[in-house]
């Protein structure tokens, strides 16, 4: 499948399952904006029948090539960012992987029962990316259980596979300059910031800043009842030039490390 057309899938399904992300888009579009993607990411768990390499098939198949390697020791994850080989303004895909084997043998054994429930379709077909949650309503005592080791493990154990965030590429904007501009405009939308680590990651010296809103609450069925969690965010870059005039491509693991507590658990 063509990557345009993974992308209308995944972003279709992204703001149909999170109105707020729908309504980000939308006030950009509002002031005149064409919102370009910087990259769409994704999360999974280091169980060889569905860890980065098997999510990343589709978009290898697309003409995407592996480009970063990333270690997020604190939180126990690992990430590989892609780039399409031709096509400079097709979005990047970045990838992580949560190490189930670094956490509990009750965090272990719920991970090992999600993927031994998703048709073998799926794990050998294209379409496990879009597939969410293949292992049934989940259990509000299992989430809670999860949250207290990882709040990634937890909120994959609810939502399953789908774009976890999508990125405005600031570099686009021509009425945005700044990060600053763009996180105070969210702001006076009534959008709440990630400010774990303050709202802006990363520096110009950095090559890359970012920012993110707090994801969304969505009401969800579990085994219990229905209950308001978080569920997916957007978030929003802006590159600078390296030594060789060049845009910097890659990703600053410190400040991914912060932009992924952007799904931990809040009451609005
Ligand atoms: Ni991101």
């Amino acid at each position: 499948m063509e990557s345009d057309k993974i992308f209308d899938k995944l972003w279709t399904d992204y703001t149909d399952q999170n109105p707020e992300a729908k309504h980000v888009y939308d006030s950009f579009t509002a002031e005149g904006e064409v919102v370009e993607n910087d990259h769409i990411a994704f999360r999974t768990f280091n169980d060889p029948r569905i860890n980065v390499d098997v999510l990343a098939r589709p978009f290898l198949a697309a003409g995407y090539v592996q480009k970063g390697y990333y270690i997020f020791e604190d939180k126990h994850l690992t990430a590989k960012h892609f780039e399409h080989v031709t096509n400079k303004k097709a979005p990047r895909v970045f990838i992580s992987q949560l190490m189930p084997e670094h956490f509990s043998s009750e965090l272990q054994a719920v991970v090992k029962q999600m993927a031994d429930r998703i048709p073998e379709n799926l794990l050998f077909g294209d379409e496990l990316i879009y597939s969410g949650n293949q292992w049934g309503t989940p259990s509000f005592k299992v989430y809670e259980a999860l949250r207290k080791e990882s709040e990634y493990a937890a909120w994959l154990h609810v939502y399953g596979f789908c774009a976890n965030h999508f990125t405005v590429s600031i570099n686009h904007l021509k009425k945005f300059k700044t990060i600053q501009q763009v996180n105070q405009f969210l702001k006076d939308k009534g959008f709440l910031l990630n400010d774990s680590g303050g709202e802006v990651k990363g520096t110009p010296a950095e090559l890359l800043e970012q920012s993110s809103t707090r994801a969304g609450i969505l009401s969800v069925k579990f085994e219990e009842g229905t209950y308001e969690i978080p569920s997916c965010y957007y978030e929003f870059a802006l590159r600078w030039p390296d030594t060789n005039g060049e845009l910097y491509s890659g990703f600053i693991a410190k400040s991914a490390d912060k932009i992924f507590e952007s799904t931990d658990f809040y009451k609005k």
